[in-house]
């Protein structure tokens, strides 16, 4: 069994730096969890000390139902690709993927089998004799995941193994990554600092800062449900739109008021503003998708002006300005919609968010 939990983990560096807080998370056997958050977050660390290469400060790892604060790196049935894949310079591609399979003392037979294997899933045929200075960046990131896969890992930590590709590559490799956990059926956890990427592959996402995890979730819960602002604004691209105004409750209907206008709530905030919201200073999140133009009055819409419009390839966005507010909205690539004129806003009613205003 290849579950990871993680128990109140904490890691304090020998400066004193409190790198990571009371991190509890837990990761089922087979599961593909992405780890995300602002550079400085965390991430390498909690990776690091999974991995065994960093000393735990405080709390508690399981592997599988042991307890493995102390076990040594080599024998927690672990793999990882580093961040800055830390290759052997002086052995060849082949000896760098077999390195780990000699020390196992697996039969040379095998090892050749699980290099052509590697090497043909990641198109490294043909660079077997070269030494690490003379590939490239996403070749050399690619002999780093080759050397972990050989290993048939229980637990497969991959820090960033995809940065160095190139956009086609890098599709492509995500794509192959999603079927080499399907296959193989490892625990992954896999850190990136690519949205797309944490989406399609995980089946959960954490999101970490400053050390703490955000929240925990599927794909769809940690974008259509964000926790808190921080979630909300760092999960999607473009991200979503914030405006900060207030509460109010006018003829008994619950208002969110700004400088720029009012727009009534929808019924099912009702119970979200009773919940967790305290106070009257809130923040409105929505998402560009969840706007629409129309150059039309409608009694429940916010009024502005179409400012610029940028193409995206397959969705363009509009930057919509109410006085100093700028709101992106996404329209489609081929409506018309006049620049410089006077717009109405329609915001979706069930895709309205409300966070607290102090709050991240
Ligand atoms: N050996 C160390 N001693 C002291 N502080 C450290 C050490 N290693 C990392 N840190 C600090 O701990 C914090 C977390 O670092 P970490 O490498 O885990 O971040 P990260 O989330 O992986 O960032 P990135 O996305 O840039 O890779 C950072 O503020 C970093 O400066
Ligand atoms: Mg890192």
């Amino acid at each position: 069994m290849a579950e990871l939990k993680l128990m109140n983990i904490n890691k304090r560096y020998p400066n004193g730096f409190h790198a990571v807080k009371d991190l509890n998370i837990y990761v089922s056997d087979g599961e593909f969890l992405s780890l995300v958050g602002p550079s400085g977050c965390g991430k390498s660390t909690t990776l690091r000390m999974i991995a065994g290469l960093e000393d735990i400060s405080e709390g508690e790892l399981y592997i599988g139902n042991r307890l493995s604060n102390d076990i040594p790196a080599k024998d927690r049935g672990i793999a990882m690709v580093f961040q800055s894949y830390a290759l052997f310079p002086h052995m060849t591609v082949e000896a760098n993927i077999t390195f780990g399979l000699k020390i196992k003392k697996v039969p040379e037979k095998i090892r050749k089998e699980k290099l052509n294997w590697v090497l043909e899933l990641l198109d490294l045929k043909g660079l077997e004799n070269r030494k690490p200075a003379e590939l490239s960046g996403g070749q050399r990131q690619r002999v780093a995941l080759g050397r972990a896969l050989v290993l048939d890992p229980d637990v497969l930590l991959l820090d960033e193994p995809l940065s160095n590709l190139d956009a086609k590559l890098r599709v492509k490799m995500r794509t192959e990554l999603k079927r080499i956990h399907k296959k193989l059926k490892s625990t992954i956890i896999y850190v990136t600092h690519d949205q797309a990427e944490a989406m399609t592959l995980s089946d959960r996402i954490a999101v970490m800062k400053d050390g703490k995890l955000m929240q925990i979730g599927t794909p769809s819960e940690i974008y259509n449900n964000p926790a808190n602002k921080f979630v909300a604004g760092f999960v999607g691209s473009p991200a979503m739109n914030f405006i900060s105004g207030e509460l109010k409750l006018i003829d008994n209907k619950n208002y969110f008021v700004f400088e720029m206008g009012k727009i009534e709530l929808p019924e099912l905030l009702k119970e979200k503003i009773k919940e967790s919201i305290k106070g009257k200073d809130v923040v409105l999140g929505i998402r560009p998708e969840d706007i629409e133009i129309s150059f039309e009055k409608d009694n429940n819409s916010l009024t502005g002006v179409t400012s610029i419009r940028e193409t995206l390839g397959s969705d363009d966005y509009v930057t919509v300005e109410m006085g100093n507010i700028l709101l992106t909205v996404r329209v489609e690539p081929e409506k018309f919609i006049p620049m410089d004129e006077k717009c109405y806003l329609k915001l979706k009613g069930n895709k309205m968010h409300l966070f607290n205003k102090d709050e991240d």
